[in-house]
């Protein structure tokens, strides 16, 4: 249904208007308790064989929503009642930014992928912070990614990170520091140990001062070289960090300027989880994003070691009710391979 949704409708739409009106339609969910709770419940994963604990948090299944889809924290209730075992809002920087010119997002249909050079577009740190004090109506886990605001020099970067940190991290079930997206000038840069060193622990000093000591991971690109990917897994592991998202988009494709995301990603993806897996074993909590499409993907994931898993552009092909097929479909092969929880499949091939 939702495949013929797509392709005679969806696909001939602009793709942020589309994404807008998804945000749109999400937030008035999250406006109406009684449909959202329905929802919920019959979507959000409820098994306890699903559910997942990290760095002290609770997570009600292994699949959450990647960041990038809901970045102002809009609309993450609504999300969670579509099935999303967790949600990371942003990338939220300091200062509100308008993000790049459009057009900036591009469907590649037939390789089921998208090329996205949005630039941290969002309404800034107090906003966010702002809508995550609202009140929520159903239980949401929220993870918070930070970047740093495009016009501050990456001589100050650290204060700025260190600014959404103070707004953000007292609001978040975990924080990221986003190092890899491409569509920052320099951002990227970040991520040698050199600059990452100061920059997280400054921003590891905010986490750590809150109320619950709020869990602290770092979100790296998946075109490091090998070594790079090895010497930012040994300074989390230095630094007491609680765990890595890996990986971002790639800017190693030939079609429009940005980061491409989606099937393409799938193969190194799962390289980079695996390469740090085999560095870090268990020390450090895994959460394997990069051209996740269907169960089988998550499973192979979470075999390789990664304990949570995320997915974007798998959502946009695989319609809304995506992460709730799934989340069923993962429990169903939790109890074929005799397992009482998903969590004793985590790194079983590792
Ligand atoms: C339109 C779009 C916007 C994104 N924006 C962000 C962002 O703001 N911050 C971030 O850390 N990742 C961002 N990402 C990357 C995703 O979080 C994810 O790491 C990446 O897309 C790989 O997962 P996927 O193949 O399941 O989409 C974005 C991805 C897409 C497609």
């Amino acid at each position: 249904m939702y495949r013929l949704v797509f392709s005679q409708v969806l696909r001939r739409f602009d793709a942020e208007a589309v994404h807008r009106l998804t945000v749109s339609a999400l937030a008035l969910l999250a406006r109406l308790p009684l449909l959202k709770r329905l929802l919920h419940r019959a979507f959000a994963p409820h098994d306890p064989a699903l559910r997942v604990s990290a760095f002290g948090v609770h997570f009600p299944g292994p699949l959450g929503l990647a960041a990038g889809f809901d970045k102002d924290a809009a609309c993450a209730e609504g999300i969670a009642a579509l099935g999303f075992g967790h949600v990371e809002v942003g990338t939220i920087t300091a200062h509100g930014q308008p993000g790049n010119p459009r057009p900036r997002l591009f469907r590649l249909v037939r390789e089921r992928a998208v090329i996205n050079r949005m630039g941290f577009n969002n309404d800034g740190a107090h906003a966010a912070a702002r809508r995550l004090r609202r009140p929520r109506g159903i239980p949401v886990v929220i993870g918070v990614n930070i970047g740093k605001t495009k016009v501050v020099p990456e001589s100050e970067a650290t204060a700025d990170y260190v600014a959404s940190a103070k707004k953000l991290a007292p609001l978040a079930d975990y924080l990221v520091v986003n190092v890899s997206s491409p569509n920052t000038p320099g951002l990227r840069n970040l991520q040698a140990v050199s600059l990452l060193r100061p920059l997280l622990t400054a921003v590891k000093q905010v986490a750590d001062a809150t109320p619950r000591r709020t869990p602290l991971l770092v979100k790296i690109a998946p075109d490091l070289a090998d070594e790079d990917v090895d010497a930012v897994a040994e300074l989390a592991l230095e630094l007491g960090l609680d765990g890595i998202i890996a990986t971002n988009t790639t800017i190693r494709h030939g079609g429009e300027t940005g980061g491409l995301s989606g099937r393409p990603l799938k193969e190194r993806s799962l390289a980079v989880l695996r390469r740090i897996r085999a560095k870090v074993g268990d020390r450090l909590t895994l959460v394997s994003a990069g051209g996740v499409e269907d169960v089988d993907d998550v499973w192979e994931r979470i075999l390789a070691g990664a304990t949570l898993v995320q997915g974007y552009t798998g959502w946009i092909y695989g319609g809304p009710l995506w992460a709730a097929r799934i989340h069923r479909q993962l429990l169903r092969r939790v109890r074929r391979h005799g397992l009482k929880s998903v969590t004793e499949a985590v790194g079983r091939t590792a």
